[in-house]
């Protein structure tokens, strides 16, 4: 019986991945590329970006080994993110090698999902779980503004086509940026009257390859995008959402949510859940880390799985108590950095 199975499989597991403040690693986040069919203005510049050359990114073999070590120690969890991961040819092999991964329960993509309409069926056979759809501006100009490319109407066809194949959650992403985006919260959220899909706002992060981030500018808070949304619905009913989901609500009637997470503020990270591999193979145990821990590396000088998980949990174990901690630590001069979001996965 599968129950059995699911039982037989959770009790040769090897001890959790934990941190010393007791939290529990069971979500893994796996940058399969840096390159992006967009350019968004706080990701990257237009032109110049350093992209690593391809030896230097994990292959298919490297990312379903590292998943298959990490699912030995409980993590059953799996988002695929990039730059774009849609642009890896091996992404639908990769989805149904994870999913066929003792231990992995669910299997999940970030997408600025402008490439859906090409893969959706295969990712469907391969059996995706769910995908998260960024989407920064309803208007074609803004759209165009902030990620240097057309392709509004291509997303928005894209969003419905990934909520008619029927996965199991289709989310969108809306990275807030006051004076530029925060009028179309509303407009936003009332794509949730008729739609199950979960509107998400995020708070803006400095990650923007040293361009133009400027906190007071640009950061709209999550309380401030809380207070808006309780100004705009009565009744606003606060519902369990994700880890990242510190604020998440049903609205009355409708038939998807809405939520906030503050990715800048950080109030999330008592939750914290996720570890991420960056596209080059690099383990970072905080989005807002400054340090790298090579699994690529070792992995190419033939270390064996033990090994790697002396690493993966090493990580853990540094682990900094929040977001906060992890920024102040960065600014060692030992520590690597990597200043724009493709770099790291989101
Ligand atoms: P769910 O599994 O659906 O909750 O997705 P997710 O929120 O974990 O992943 P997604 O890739 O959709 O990320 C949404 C936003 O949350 C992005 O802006 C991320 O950079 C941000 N985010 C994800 N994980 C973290 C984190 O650990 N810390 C912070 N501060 N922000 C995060
Ligand atoms: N601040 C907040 N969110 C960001 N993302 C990319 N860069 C930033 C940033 N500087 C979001 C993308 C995507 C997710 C992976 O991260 O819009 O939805
Ligand atoms: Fe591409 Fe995502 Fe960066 Fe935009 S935020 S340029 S969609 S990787």
């Amino acid at each position: 019986m599968p129950l059995k199975l699911q039982h037989a499989v959770k009790s040769t597991m090897l001890p959790a991945l934990l941190d010393r403040y007791g939290r529990i690693f069971n979500y893994a986040r796996i940058a399969l590329n840096e390159r992006c069919n967009l350019r968004c203005t706080y990701c990257m510049p237009e032109e110049g970006v350093d992209f690593q050359p391809p030896e230097k990114l994990l292959s298919k073999n490297e990312v379903s080994r590292l998943v298959r070590v990490l699912a030995a120690a409980g993590v059953n969890k799996i988002r695929f993110t990039g730059g774009e991961p849609t642009l890896r040819k091996d992404l639908p092999e990769l989805i149904a090698t994870s999913l066929h991964t003792p231990g992995v329960d669910q299997v999940f993509l970030t997408t600025n999902g402008l490439l859906l309409h090409r893969v959706a069926d295969q990712l469907k056979r391969a059996g995706l779980t769910g995908l998260n759809i960024s989407l920064d501006s309803l208007h074609a100009d803004r759209f165009k503004k902030i990620t240097r490319r057309a392709g509004l109407e291509q997303t928005l066809d894209n969003i419905k086509l990934a909520l008619a194949k029927g996965f199991d959650s289709v989310k969108i992403n809306v990275v807030v940026m006051r004076g530029f985006n925060d009028d179309e919260i509303k407009q936003f959220s009332e794509l949730t009257r008729d739609n199950k899909v979960t509107v998400r706002f995020i708070e803006f992060m400095p990650f923007d390859a040293k361009q133009l981030w400027c906190e007071g500018d640009y950061l709209m808070r999550a309380k401030d995008i809380v207070a808006k949304l309780h100004g705009l619905y009565d009744g606003l009913m606060a519902d369990k959402g994700s880890e990242t989901e510190h604020h998440h609500y049903r609205i009355k009637g409708y038939q998807g949510a809405v939520a906030v997470i503050p990715a800048f503020t950080r109030s999330l990270c008592r939750n914290c859940n996720r570890i991420r591999i960056t596209a080059d193979g690099q383990l970072r145990n905080c989005l807002y880390s400054g340090t790298d821990y090579d699994l690529r590396g070792l992995m190419r000088r033939d270390a064996s799985d033990e090994q790697l998980l002396f690493q993966i949990r090493a990580a853990v174990g540094a682990k900094a108590i929040d977001g906060v901690e992890a920024r102040e630590r960065s600014t060692s001069k030992i520590a690597v950095s990597r200043i724009s979001m493709t770099q790291i996965g989101g």
